[in-house]
C-alpha cells in the first residue's frame, strides 16, 4: 500500500516538477549562509545543515533569555551548521601526550620576587599578535603555540612579529603532531628547539591545510631552547607565569555548545571537563569582571567568535574545563 502511495507521489513529483523546501527564517539562513560564505553540494545537504543550523539557533536563543542566569550570552557565527560530531571532528583536536610531561626543559615555580597584579593584559604591553583564523583545519595547538612564542620573543626583542603556524603544521608532523588532524604544544615547541627556529608568518603564510615543509632558515625570526610546565591544574602557578613571563599556552575542553556559540560574559560552565582536553588557546592576562574572576584566552577561530575573538574563562574555580591542566609556555 505504501510503496504504491510512494510511487504516485514520486511521480506527481517528477511530472510537477522540484518539490518545493521549505526553510524556517528563510532571510536569516540566507543572511547567515552569505556572512560565512556557506555553499552546498545538494538540496538535501543544505536542507540538512538547515535543520542542524535551526537547532543551534534555538539552543542560542534560549540560552540568551536566561544570559543572566548563566553570566554570558552566546551567538549566531560560522560554526552554525556543524552537527557536534562534525564540529568536534574538525576543531576538537587538540591532542595531549601523557609521555610528555616529565620531557618539559622545567616546571615552573613561584620566585620570591614575583607579584600578581590584580589584572594582567599582555595586548596593553605590544606581546599579542592580531587574532588569527584556523578555518577548517583542526590546529589549534599550532596556534596556541605560536601565540604563547610571539609573546615571548617580543618580551625579549620589544619586537612583535607574527609567527608561521603554517610552518608548525607542515613541519612538525616527523615530531608526533598531525597536521591538520591535531597535536599539542609540546611536540611544536620541541619542533621549534629542534629545528632552531620557526618563519614569520609573512614568509611563510597560513594556508589552511597541510602541505609538505617548506622552512626556510632565513626566514626564520624566532626561535627558543627549551619549554616550562606548569604544576596539574595549578592556577596559582598559573596566575604567576601570565603575569611574570608572559602569555601562557593552554588546552582546554571546549566540547560544550555553550563554548562553540560563546559570545561574552564570563564563561563559567559546570559541564566542562578538567581533564577531557580537546581545544588549544593562548592565556594573554587575567581580570575580574564584578565579582567573577576569569582568564582571558586569544582564540583561533576570527574576530566573528566571542569578545572579538577572545573568551573570558571562569578563573579559580576548580581549575574549570581544565585550563592549568596542561599549560606551558617557552623559554628562550
Ligand atoms: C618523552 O621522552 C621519552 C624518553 O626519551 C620519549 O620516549 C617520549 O617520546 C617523549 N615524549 C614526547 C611527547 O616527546
Amino acid at each position: 500500500m505504501y510503496s504504491i502511495a510512494l510511487v504516485i507521489v514520486c511521480v506527481l513529483a517528477t511530472a510537477i516538477g522540484q518539490p518545493t523546501i521549505h526553510y524556517e527564517f528563510k532571510e536569516e539562513w540566507q543572511l547567515w549562509k552569505n556572512q560565512h560564505s556557506k555553499s552546498y553540494q545538494t538540496e538535501l545537504e543544505e536542507l540538512e545543515k538547515h535543520l542542524v543550523w535551526l537547532s543551534n539557533k534555538k539552543y542560542i536563543e534560549l540560552h540568551n533569555a536566561n544570559a543572566d542566569t548563566f553570566g554570558f550570552s552566546l551567538a549566531m557565527n560560522h560554526l552554525g551548521d556543524m552537527t557536534d560530531y562534525e564540529y568536534q571532528e574538525k576543531y576538537l583536536t587538540y591532542q595531549n601526550s601523557n609521555s610528555k610531561s616529565g620531557n618539559y626543559t622545567k616546571v615552573f615555580q613561584r620566585e620570591p620576587w614575583m607579584t600578581d597584579p590584580e589584572t594582567v593584559d599582555w595586548r596593553t604591553k605590544g606581546a599579542v599578535t592580531n587574532i588569527k583564523n584556523q578555518g577548517d583545519c583542526g590546529a589549534s595547538y599550532a596556534f596556541s603555540a605560536m601565540g604563547a612564542l610571539e609573546g615571548a620573543s617580543a618580551l625579549a626583542t620589544g619586537k612583535l612579529i607574527p609567527l608561521s603556524e603554517q610552518n608548525i603544521i607542515d613541519c612538525s608532523v616527523p615530531y608526533g603532531n598531525h597536521g591538520c588532524k591535531g597535536g599539542n604544544m609540546y611536540i611544536a615547541f620541541k619542533y621549534v628547539i629542534a629545528n632552531d627556529g620557526v618563519d614569520s608568518e609573512t614568509s611563510y603564510p597560513y594556508g589552511g591545510k597541510q602541505s609538505s615543509c617548506t622552512y626556510k632558515t632565513q626566514n626564520s625570526v624566532a626561535s627558543m631552547s627549551g619549554s616550562i610546565q606548569i604544576k596539574y591544574g595549578s592556577e596559582t602557578d598559573l596566575e604567576a607565569a601570565v603575569a611574570n613571563n608572559g602569555p601562557v599556552a593552554v588546552a582546554i575542553d571546549g566540547s560544550s555548545n555553550a563554548f562553540r556559540f560563546y559570545f561574552s560574559g564570563v564563561y563559567d560552565s559546570s559541564r566542562c571537563s578538567s581533564s577531557y582536553l580537546n581545544h588549544a588557546m593562548v592565556i594573554t592576562g587575567y581580570g575580574i569582571s564584578g565579582d567573577q574572576e576569569y582568564w582571558l584566552a586569544k582564540n583561533s577561530w576570527g574576530t566573528n567568535w566571542g569578545e572579538e575573538g577572545y573568551v573570558k574563562m571562569a578563573r579559580n574555580k576548580y581549575n574549570q574545563c581544565g585550563i592549568a591542566s596542561d599549560a606551558s609556555f617557552p623559554s628562550l
